[in-house]
Parts: structure tokens; sequence; C-alpha cells
């Protein structure tokens, strides 16, 4: 009788059942909900909740650090954001008629203002339940086109930072928001983490923004008191171009120009996004920022038609391409998305080039575990004056020297960039942008990188 060959298995060590399952999430500094150490700690922020052309004629419900609340613009175009549930009832103010002073519940009327005051009941008029009830709120700010709202205690609320990069001279702010089915950590996370800009977004698939992206950058990173910035410094030919990014703790990333290609020389040219990664609950969040036109367009690149609710300019970053197109070409969405609703840290490998991604969770978790034993968190621009964001590409013409380690001259080139923004604190503007367009026009004639031995005037 004919025997048909033993399949046989592949050879190999094969750990699938040996190794243990994912590891529950890092609670500490992923969840959220009112009452744990990170909510807490995002209740400590101004951070923006939605875009004004949301608002409408209508109450907008929208889910917020795990809180269900409604906003809207009330008849004297004062902005209020309360707790979804009417305190009669429970009855949800979404379906609440907006007054010319706040808001009345559907049910049985009640009118609230904007700070939670109950105006009137007017199905027992006689009532006090006024007098003792307080329906809850939070203030709100409208600003370039964001409505952003503080959660946290009222004694404890700070001042609305304005960065000089939400006013840059000839910018143009658009905004746009888009919602992902994960933790907002990850997302955070994945400006700190310039290495995958050579991977998911040139060499394995499709070159998603300039043909010179796919060259392995050397990054440092910086640690400042309020924020954390990384640079990426490339060689092509004789240029260096570095690329500084920023985020602010918690999470306001600030990009550069998206369609850079480091090949012609420029000094102190700045961003193409700023966007918060917003906690929707502990397992959604909300890219929510501005997309910036104007003088940075250089390229003419950018679509501001495109640019909107769950719309951006750019592929990969909302998940709305067919399934199939996104394992094809997968993207910023696939890659932060892809590590399930809340990232298991403990099931990770980190290597060196995370050195970003340890930094951020350190210094979360130290500003959570301030708020929690009752300290300050150091945040920007509480003193009334600007803060000012270090993000910014530089390109310099500076050729590799003869006998000269060339990674380790890009790296002492990078810290110089740094270094030569950072000086800026010291001005205000706008003469601080000329102080380190100037400084940074020198950086090709330093001793240390024009291997001339003599200083060129
Ligand atoms: S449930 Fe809102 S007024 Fe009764
Ligand atoms: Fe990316």
């Amino acid at each position: 009788m004919n025997q048909s060959p033993q399949p046989r298995p592949p050879r190999g060590v094969f750990r699938g059942h040996e190794n243990p399952i994912r590891p529950p999430e890092d609670s500490e500094l992923t969840h959220v909900g009112l009452g744990t150490p990170c909510g807490e700690y995002w209740r400590r922020f101004w951070f923006p909740v939605a875009m004004t052309q949301e608002v409408t004629d209508l109450p907008l419900r929208i889910r917020i650090l795990g809180e269900d609340l409604v906003l809207f613009r009330d008849g004297s175009g004062r902005y209020g954001l309360l707790h979804m549930h009417c305190s009669h009832r429970n009855t949800s103010l979404e379906f609440g008629l907006i007054e010319e002073r706040g808001i009345s519940c559907c049910y049985h009327g009640w009118h609230y203002d904007i700070d939670g005051t109950i105006l009137a009941t007017p199905g027992d008029p006689e009532s006090g339940v006024r007098e003792h009830v307080r329906h809850g709120t939070y203030p709100v700010i409208e600003y370039e086109g964001l409505v952003f709202a503080y959660m946290g205690p009222s004694a404890e609320m700070p001042q609305f930072p304005v960065f000089d990069t939400f006013e840059l001279p000839g910018g143009d702010l658009v905004p746009y928001s888009i919602s992902m089915p994960c933790n907002w950590l990850q997302v955070a996370e994945n400006t700190t983490d310039p290495i995958h800009v050579a991977f998911l977004h040139s060499r394995k698939r499709d070159i998603h923004f300039a043909d010179t992206w796919g060259d392995v950058r050397l990054i440092q990173w910086f640690e400042g008191e309020w924020k954390m910035n990384v640079a990426a410094s490339l060689r092509l030919g004789d240029m260096v171009w570095v690329a500084i990014q920023e985020i602010v703790y918690p999470a306001n990333g600030s990009v550069t120009y998206l369609w850079e290609d480091g090949t012609e020389e420029k000094y102190f040219t700045r961003l193409g996004l700023s966007k918060w990664s917003v906690p929707i609950d502990d397992t959604h969040c909300m890219v929510i920022g501005w997309r910036h036109f104007g003088d940075i367009d250089v390229r003419r690149m950018g679509r501001r038609e495109m640019i909107g609710k769950q719309s951006l300019d750019f592929p990969g970053q909302t998940g709305t391409e067919p399934y199939s197109e996104r394992q094809r070409d997968p993207n910023d969405f696939e890659a932060t998305v892809g590590q399930g609703p809340i990232s298991s840290h403990a099931a990770e490998n980190l290597v060196v080039h995370d050195t970003g991604v340890a930094m951020l969770r350190r210094r979360l978790r130290e500003g959570i575990r301030a708020v929690q034993s009752g300290e300050h968190v150091s945040m920007p621009g509480q003193d009334g004056s600007t803060p000012y964001c270090y993000a910014q590409s530089t390109v310099l013409p500076i050729s590799p020297k003869p006998g000269r380690d060339d990674d380790q001259m890009l790296l002492e080139i990078g810290k110089a960039v740094y270094d030569t923004v950072a000086s800026g604190d010291a001005y205000s503007e706008p003469e601080r942008t000329e102080k380190i367009r100037d400084a940074l026009r020198e950086l090709p004639q330093d001793l240390r990188f024009s291997g001339s031995g003599t200083r060129a005037h």
C-alpha cells in the first residue's frame, strides 16, 4: 500500500506556549477616569476638546477623560461645557434647548447657566432645589478654531499658555480632529520616536513624505522643565539637516514642516502641526490641533480644504482607508492603534532608540505622582510670559571633514542647534527669532565644524 510522506513540522524552537500572555497595562500612566492618578494629572492642564466648527445651534455631545459632557454656545455667544446628565433625573442635555443664557433640559425644563447655576425649575418654581444643587460644569476658552477646557479643581486652574508657535508671523492655523481607538499615550509617544520615520514612512512601503526620509537619522533627546525635545540630524551630501520636535507634557506635540527634505540651506523654519492627543477614555483618544499654513508651506503641498473632522491632507492618520490598503501601506494610525486598545509596556523590549519613549513615561510618572502628593506641576507660561517652542528645521552647509567621525560631528551639530534655539529664551519676539537665525548662520563657520582652523568672515 502506498503511503504519502509524513508531514514534518518546520525546524526551530517555537515558544508560543511558554511565553507569558500579554501582561496588563500600566494603569498609572494610562487610565484617565475621575480620581485615577493619571486622570487627576490630566485635570491640571488646559487642552482642546472640540473644534469651534463642531459647535452649532445644537448641543455637542463629547466624551473626555471618561466623562460624558455637552458643549454648546448659548444665545449670548458664551460657551458652556456641562456634565451631560441633567441634575434633575439624568436626561441627557444633548437633547436640551440652547437658551439666550445657558441651556434647558428637554424633560422638565431645568434651566442651567454656563457655570452650573440653576436659573429655573419651571415645573416646581417654588422649589428650593435651586439653592442647594449646582450642576457640574467646566470653564472653556475658544482660541484659533479650537475649544479648550480645564477639567480640574477650580483653585488649581493654570493660565492658558499661548506659545510663540500659536501666533507666528505669516502663520495660518487650520484646525482638525481625529478620533483613534487606542489609549492616548501611544499616540503621544509617536512624536518622541523619530526612528520610525525611516522605516514606517520610507523603507518599508511607500515613501510618505520626502524621499530623503529613508536615511536613519542620529537622534538626541533633551529634557526641559515642562517639555522634552527630540533632535534628529541627517547628513545629505554637503548639508546637515537638524529637525527638532517637541512634546509639552502630557501630550502636546509640535512637529516640523511635513514636506521638508533637508537639501536646501535654511534656518529655524517652524511647524507643520501642533497637536494634542486628548484622552476620550482609557481606550480612545482624539488627536486634535492645527495644521500650519502660510509662509511655512513653501512647497505648496498642503490642501486646506481636506482638513477638518476625521480628515487630514496627508494619508495614514485616520484609519479610513480600506483595510487591505492599510495592510499594504500602513502608516501612523496603524502603528499606534496596532499596539492594542492600551499597549502593554511589560510586553515590550525597549532599545536605545526608544530613549524618548522611556523619557516621556518617566516624566509623566513624576508629574502624576507630584499631583498625587499635592505638589505643584511645572507648566509653561505661568508667569504670564510667552512660552517658547523649540521645534524647528535648520539645514546647514557643513561638509564631512576628512579624518573626522561624521556621526560624532552630526551629534555635535544637533546639540549646537538645540543650544542655539534654547539660547533664544533670553529674548522677546521678534528679536528672539532674529537672534536664533543669526547664531545658526554662524554655525558652519564655528571652529568645531568648519575644519579650516580659521574663522571665516
Ligand atoms: S430630567 Fe432634566 S429637567 Fe427633569
Ligand atoms: Fe509618523
